[in-house]
């Protein structure tokens, strides 16, 4: 599964080579900078054939459209959380890349990737994704030793690299690969159809809650524990929260360091009360990263797809794959990767010094700020895939989660259904909605 990663460098559509994008910290440029070609950049996306497939129509006439109902409804995961972070990423994305301080802001899809991909990274500096599992989940690396693979570095697979990062993902490749997946489904098609019961009879689900159960029921399934979904996902998003939290700038919080080890043991408890596979650490993080994205994203997509009124490609046996790797696009779960450069290189033409602090902005790479889910016409996969980031790292779980998803719009597709509440969640470690309650408008359902 792994292997349908790896994405094509010369994909227009994502951005224009990264020999178009020029340094800000050594261009003039207008107040917007140089821009790049594509996507990520100005935030047109623009595939090969040059054709604008995916953006909205222009801002007034699609103020009354579905799409843009959608795209409202959808800002207010990021604005309700985070709004002064959303606020400077979508400032600073005139510029593919844009140099502030020891900070460099990665926003196109080719620069992206080259980062992914190309320049060495300290996957243990504090601040990013690897340094926060690995502090949250409590791996230790041996005194003395280089976090390059070697024995006796006890890692969570992001603060991994080199040999001991490949072995330990090879454990994770056949419960995630196809095989796997296809025996995950028989375990979530039916928990699906039962927990959408309730539209049949004109009443309503929470998005948000089976998305939790979903999950709870993945992570226990992958992990062999015995513990009640529901009580497995609450403390994965536990963990993340607080460890999201206590990484946030600003004022030190006292405490905690304390909570977030508090929620770590909960959620390793609540594994190891089963037929664990032993490697505590690997488990929690397969939970923290499954959980938090699943919990994220179903509900966003569901939304997204009512929203637009985007049902009857849900219900297209031919289209649904298409149309959820669309919503997957437009929704990019993990919208922001923090990273460290661990070793001078170039990112979209921009000098990269050993220790800056990058953000890549896969929201923006993947042209999510700019043109609706097309079904028909889709983003090319190189870009479309950068939600799950690219490179060694690559998402390990992103069939698993495409799998997912399109069970669950196929199972939504015969009710229709709108959106009758949606709630922010303001607390979780990524943009998502804390209650999302849908009511069928056709099928049995229809009041
Ligand atoms: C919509 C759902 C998901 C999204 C958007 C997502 C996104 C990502 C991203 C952006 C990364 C970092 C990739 C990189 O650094 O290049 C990642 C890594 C990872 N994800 Fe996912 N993910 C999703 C679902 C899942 C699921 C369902 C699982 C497990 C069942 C999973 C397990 C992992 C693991 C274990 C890693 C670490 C891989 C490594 O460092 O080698 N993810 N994911």
């Amino acid at each position: 599964m792994t292997g349908r990663s790896s994405l094509p460098s010369s994909d227009r559509h994502g951005g224009g080579g990264s020999g178009d994008a020029v340094c800000p910290v050594t261009a003039g440029g207008g107040p917007d900078g140089p821009r790049t070609k594509g996507a990520g950049a100005a935030g047109a996306a623009q595939p090969a054939g040059g054709r604008p497939a995916h953006r909205e129509p222009g801002r007034a006439r699609a103020r009354g459209t579905g799409h843009a109902r959608a795209r409202r409804r959808d800002r207010r995961v990021y604005l309700r959380a985070h709004p002064l972070l959303f606020a400077l990423l979508a400032a600073t994305r005139g510029r593919p890349v844009r140099r502030i301080g020891r900070t460099v802001l990665v926003h196109e899809a080719d620069a992206c990737r080259e980062v992914l991909t190309r320049l060495p990274l300290d996957r243990t500096a504090p601040g990013t994704t690897g340094g926060a599992a690995r502090s949250a989940l409590g791996a230790r690396k041996a005194k003395g030793t280089l976090n390059t693979g070697n024995t006796g570095d006890a890692g969570v697979l992001f603060d991994q690299d080199g040999d001991a990062h490949r072995a330990l993902r090879r454990t994770l490749a056949r419960d995630l690969g196809t095989a796997g997946v296809d025996e995950l489904r028989a375990l979530w098609r039916p928990l699906i159809a039962h927990r959408l019961e309730p539209l049949a009879a004109g009443g309503t689900v929470d998005v948000v809650a089976l998305a939790r159960e979903l999950a709870g029921t993945v992570v226990r399934a992958l992990l062999g524990s015995a513990a009640a979904p529901q009580a497995v996902a609450a403390a994965a998003a536990e963990v993340a929260a607080l460890s999201v939290r206590g990484e946030l700038p600003g004022l030190p919080r006292p405490g905690a360091r304390a909570a977030v080890a508090r929620a770590t043991a909960r959620l390793r408890h609540l594994l190891g009360d089963g037929d664990n596979r032993g490697d505590e650490a690997l488990s929690a993080m397969v939970a923290v990263a499954a959980v938090n994205t699943t919990v994220a994203a179903l509900p966003r997509a569901a939304a997204w797809c009512a929203d637009a009124g985007l049902w009857e490609q849900a219900a297209d046996d031919t289209l649904r794959r298409s149309l959820a790797g669309e919503l997957l696009r437009v929704t990019a779960a993990s919208p922001l990767l923090p990273r460290v450069a661990a070793a001078d290189g170039v990112a979209g033409g921009c000098p990269v010094r050993s220790g800056d602090r990058l953000l890549l902005v896969a929201r923006h790479a993947v042209g999510a700020h700019a043109s609706g889910p097309d079904a028909l016409r889709p983003a090319p996969p190189g870009v479309a895939r950068l939600v799950f980031g690219a490179g060694p790292h690559t998402c390990p779980g992103a069939g698993l989660a495409g799998a997912l998803l399109e069970d669950l719009l196929a199972a939504l597709a015969p009710y229709r259904p709108a959106v009758v509440r949606a709630r922010a969640d303001r607390r979780a470690a990524l943009p998502g909605w804390r209650t999302l309650t849908l009511r069928a408008t056709a099928g049995r359902g229809q009041r």
